[in-house]
């Protein structure tokens, strides 16, 4: 079971996990608060590159055993074809004795058609819920189709069920996120699809942009993730969360969600019925595995159940990540004030473009925004959620 996960991360890092230290089997982990990205759950510090991408895959292991469920290694074939007449990219992928086929519509920009591409895209989960950017192409995928999110009569249901069986371990976000890896395999070998590989964002609304998230953190080949008003399993901490809640706010929690739909893996149940504290991580560092690639986070204080306080804290303490690494500008969020859910302000639209223009455009634009209309203090290092001061910086290779 282990090995599998091993070889999904293999693809992600580029690394020989050999070289990684083993993971401790800890059963008894048990703490408030937000675990030290920068210490190995063994305790050892993280003092190299090398060091950081074996902690990434040992966070990327342990959020796959843990909470998400598995990323399947690569399939043994994907094929595609792509039709300028109905812009329909068709995928068949091949995998385990058996062969599921699904196709993404795409929304060139006004005006323009695959034939004056290659354009940057982004591939929405469930569409999207940002104003299609100028210049940008939309790659929509019918994530429901993929994998359903009913309610927990969902489990094991769609296209990736269909392949891998109703009972592999992957909850209904780990498989959208194969779905996008997929897209990425089909747009990299489909010639006149008028997109360009090297410029693909990804995005999503609410349960769809905890999925963005999911994706951004599994698939390498995303330069740029947008996950918007994602709430509890998304951009918020399990462990402020459930603060919130302890506090009298009506928050999204772990123990909620579990209850009201299939978005994680069963494995997930034992920490959300029990205590949080028990998960040798948390959302900033589901948050951290993007590093150092491009992310903005899109967040709306007028929504309690999304818990925008726990949001905060998991990007700021996430920032840190992208700080140690020498990116801290490639990370950003805003939160705006009150607004219907999922319905973009224009408020947000000057920062959004910041990060289009940087990541999809590649121009050199300031994105060091960190911006909040609510009046959260939370900073690394606080006593309660992270005492911890992150490394100032890598270095290259031990001595
Ligand atoms: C976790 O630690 C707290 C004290 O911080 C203790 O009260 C609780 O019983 C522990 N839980 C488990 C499952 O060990
Ligand atoms: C799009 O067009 C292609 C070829 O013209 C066709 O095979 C395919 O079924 C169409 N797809 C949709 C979703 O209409
Ligand atoms: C978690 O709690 C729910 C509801 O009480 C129950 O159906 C489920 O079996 C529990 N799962 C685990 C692993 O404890
Ligand atoms: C937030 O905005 C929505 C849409 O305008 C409104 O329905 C809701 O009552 C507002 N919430 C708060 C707390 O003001
Ligand atoms: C922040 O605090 C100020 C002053 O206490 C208050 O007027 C304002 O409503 C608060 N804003 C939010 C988003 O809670």
């Amino acid at each position: 079971m282990l090995s599998s996960v091993v070889v999904a991360f293999v693809g992600l890092s580029g690394l020989v996990l050999a070289k990684c230290p083993t993971i401790p089997n800890l059963n008894s982990y048990n703490v408030t608060s937000l675990p030290n990205p920068f210490t190995f759950l063994s305790g050892a510090h993280v003092v190299t590159t090398e060091d950081w991408a074996c902690r990434q895959a040992e966070v990327g292991t342990l959020l796959q055993r843990d909470e998400l469920g598995l990323m399947p290694a690569d399939p043994q074939s994907v094929t595609a074809s792509f039709s300028a007449s109905n812009n329909t990219l068709t995928i068949t992928v091949v995998d385990q004795g058996t062969s599921i086929t699904f196709a993404p519509t795409i929304t060139f920009p006004t005006g323009g058609s695959s034939a004056s591409g290659p354009y940057p895209a982004i591939i929405g989960i469930g569409g999207i819920s940002i104003p299609q950017p100028s210049g940008v192409a939309v790659i929509n995928l019918n994530n429901d189709e993929i994998a359903e999110q009913n309610d927990q009569t969902s489990r094991g249901q769609g296209l990736f069920f269909e392949m891998f069986g109703a009972d592999a371990t992957a909850g209904a976000m780990m498989a959208w996120a194969w779905a996008v890896r997929r897209i990425m395999d089909a747009l990299d070998k489909t010639p006149g699809t008028g997109i360009d590989i090297t410029r693909v964002a990804v995005s999503g609304c609410s349960r769809n942009g905890k999925g963005a998230l999911v994706a951004g953190a599994f698939e390498p080949r995303i330069v740029l993730t947008i996950p918007q008003e994602s709430g509890s399993g998304g951009t918020d901490t399990w462990r402020i969360s459930d603060w919130l809640l302890a506090g009298g706010l009506d928050t999204q929690t772990a123990s909620e969600i579990v209850q009201e739909n299939v978005w994680f893996s069963t494995a997930f149940d034992q920490f959300a019925n029990t205590s949080v504290n028990r998960l040798p991580f948390d959302h900033h560092q589901l948050l951290g595995l993007v590093a150092p690639r491009g992310l903005f986070a899109i967040d709306n204080l007028g929504y309690d159940w999304l818990g925008p306080e726990s949001s905060y804290g998991a990007l700021v303490a996430a920032r840190t990540i992208w700080k140690t690494l020498g990116e801290e500008t490639n990370m950003g969020f805003s939160q705006s004030a009150n607004h219907t859910h999922c319905v973009f302000p224009s408020t947000q639209q000057a920062e959004l473009d910041a990060f289009i223009d940087k990541f999809l455009f590649n121009k050199p634009t300031n994105t060091d925004i960190a911006n909040t209309a609510g009046n959260y203090t939370f900073a690394v290092p606080n006593a309660m959620w992270a005492p911890w001061i992150p490394p100032r910086s890598l270095v290259k290779k031990r001595d």
